[in-house]
């Protein structure tokens, strides 16, 4: 695996990849591997010629810094993992790499980055947009893999590459989950032992709203309400939001919530009702 730390030195990597004819399949993170992001390198892995895969803690998506010092790092295990996994190129670049100087560029997508995650963290997809228009822009053309875990971000994600013609062919990868339910998270790390053991009431209070629907509730509020119900439940939960989104056929269940400091995100889809 050739790790690269430069912005000029994985443009010319993967410029030369694609000049042999392969496809270039690229997973952008932000490290402290798991199951969830090697899901996705492996299916790169599978889809593409070569696998790209770029770890960079973005500061621009932390709204808080305590929140931003605190972030899981461990680029030792993540390129032991990211070999592993049959990785060709890993991209790590420093802070100053990415922003030698004061970063005045942003991209926001209007409405699809309001709301849910948008509404809790001011600021977060602006900072995630433009940090991928970024990474598309020296990366080149791909294609790009992103989880359904992040749900809104895969729809600012979708319509970023396709707004601004991006040559990035975006796939989407089903969330991978531990087998009590709960969504593999690089924060997961930093719940307690009894956080650990009340953080499955996310998926319990998806799998209830999907329960309401399949008994045929079409009323997305009442939907909510019985998400929003399971997660108040949990005296270790706050939650942060329960909400639907009717997308023609198919509805996204989501929810969001503190367990302790650690706040978490889950959605799934079901047929609508
Ligand atoms: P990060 O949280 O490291 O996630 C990197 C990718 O892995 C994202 O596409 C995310 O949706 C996916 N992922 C995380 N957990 C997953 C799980 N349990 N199952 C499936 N996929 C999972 O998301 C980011 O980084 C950043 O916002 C980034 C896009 C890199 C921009 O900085």
């Amino acid at each position: 695996m050739h790790v690269v730390q430069t912005i000029e030195g994985f443009r010319k990597a993967l410029d030369a990849e694609r000049a042999q004819g392969r496809v270039v399949g690229l997973v952008p993170t932000m490290g402290a591997l798991h199951d969830g992001h090697l899901s996705l390198l492996r299916r790169a892995g599978a889809e593409c010629d070569v696998v790209a895969v770029t770890v960079f803690v973005n500061p621009l998506q932390f709204e808080h810094a305590d929140d931003l010092a605190s972030y899981p790092r461990d680029l030792a295990a993540d390129a032991a993992m990211a070999a592993g996994a049959g990785v060709h190129h890993l991209f790590a670049p420093s802070a100053a790499e990415m922003h030698p100087g004061e970063m005045l560029t942003r991209v926001a997508v209007a409405r699809l980055g309001d709301g849910m995650e948008g509404s809790c963290r001011p600021g977060h997809f602006e900072g995630v947009a433009t940090v991928v228009t970024k990474l598309f822009a020296i990366a080149g053309a791909c294609r790009a893999y992103f989880g359904e875990k992040d749900y809104q971000q895969l729809t600012v994600v979708r319509r970023l590459v396709s707004d601004l013609s991006f040559p990035v062919e975006v796939v989407a990868c089903p969330t991978v989950r531990a087998p009590d339910g709960l969504a593999l998270s690089s924060r997961n790390v930093h719940l307690s032992g009894a956080e650990r053991a009340a953080a499955p009431v996310l998926h319990r209070a998806l799998a209830a709203g999907a329960a309401a629907v399949e008994r045929g509730e079409s009323r997305p509020a009442l939907v909510s309400l019985a998400m929003a119900r399971i997660i108040s439940q949990e005296p270790l939960a706050t939650l942060e939001y329960a909400e639907v989104l009717e997308e023609d056929l198919r509805w996204r269940l989501l929810v969001a919530a503190r367990i302790g400091n650690v706040r978490l995100i889950d959605n799934i889809e079901v047929q609508a009702p």
